[in-house]
């Protein structure tokens, strides 16, 4: 019997299925675990093209049950996904193993509280949002209205974003409010003015889409780099000729492509990312 066999179609989560899908969930939680703590990056390794005719398929006539689809993401899928706390992936320094983090994701999804609003749809979640951008306001240096005067949302100073190009689309909508106040309700009239220097061969290419898609014009004045900083004298001089044409400038502090070096606490030791250890043959 495959993991998910007491699951049958159609039934949904109630007081009668409640005990059997929670044994169900916890196997499911195994197979994460398992995942997280195998020793592979990649289980297989295989070309782009191969992967795309393995797992790209029409959309069928008839419903997946859900077993299937359990075995198919467990032994089609997962073998092919890159587990980031492989102790032989140095890559990136978070490595999704932080218990609270897990926990956090896991109590998220069965929560459900939709942020969409404050009064029915998440009475509590909305203000544990607001004390977090507080603390996180509190952590670069901003200041923050006493909690007795946040009566709405206008005057919380900030917003939760779900990832880094969601993070640059609304640093890049700021910028354009900071450079041409209004915009946000008048829009944009001179895209001249919108340019953005990026930092050549860093810059994330999600930058330059949130400019396209705020209405500003792909506009990026590239910038000479040194060991992954700016060259400050390149960046004057980028600055000098398009005056009054330049919005913002884009710096990254902390993008693990650019560290030369991360802490890794579970062996309480540096790593030089630029040396990857190599797997064992899978
Ligand atoms: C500097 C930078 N910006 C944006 C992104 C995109 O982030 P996300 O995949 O969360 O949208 C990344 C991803 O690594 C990044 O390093």
């Amino acid at each position: 019997m495959s993991t998910t066999d007491a699951l049958l179609q159609g039934e949904m989560l109630t007081p009668q299925t409640a005990t059997r899908f929670a044994t169900v969930f916890k196997q499911l939680i195994d197979i994460g675990v398992r995942f997280k703590l195998r020793d592979e990056i990649y289980v297989r390794r295989w070309e782009p093209e191969r992967i795309r005719d393995h797992l790209v398929r029409d959309l069928s006539d008839e419903p997946t049950a859900l077993p299937d689809i359990v075995e198919d993401i467990l032994y089609s899928v997962l073998p092919l996904c890159k587990n980031e706390n492989s102790p032989y992936f140095l890559g990136f320094g978070d490595t999704g193993d932080d218990p609270a983090a897990l926990a956090g994701g896991l109590l998220g999804l069965f929560t459900q509280q939709n942020l969409i609003n404050q009064s029915f749809d998440a009475p509590s979640a909305t203000f544990v949002e607001i004390a977090v951008l507080r603390w996180l306001r509190q952590m670069i240096g901003y200041p923050d209205l006493p909690v007795p005067d946040v009566t709405c949302v206008w005057n919380v100073g900030g917003i939760i974003t779900s990832g880094g190009t969601a993070s640059n689309t609304v640093a890049m909508m700021l910028a354009r409010e900071n450079k041409a106040p209004g915009c946000m309700t008048s829009g944009v009239t001179d895209p001249e003015q919108f340019g953005v220097i990026l930092p050549r061969g860093i810059g994330h290419y999600s930058v330059k889409s949130a400019l396209t898609w705020i209405g500003c014009g792909s506009q990026v004045i590239e910038v000479d780099t040194t060991n992954f900083r700016y060259d400050l004298t390149a960046l004057r001089k980028a600055l000098r000729t398009n005056r009054g044409r330049v919005m913002t400038v884009v710096a990254y502090a902390g993008d693990s492509r650019y560290r030369t070096g991360l802490a890794d606490p579970r062996r309480g030791r540096r790593i030089p990312i630029g040396r990857r250890a190599a797997p064992p043959a899978a």
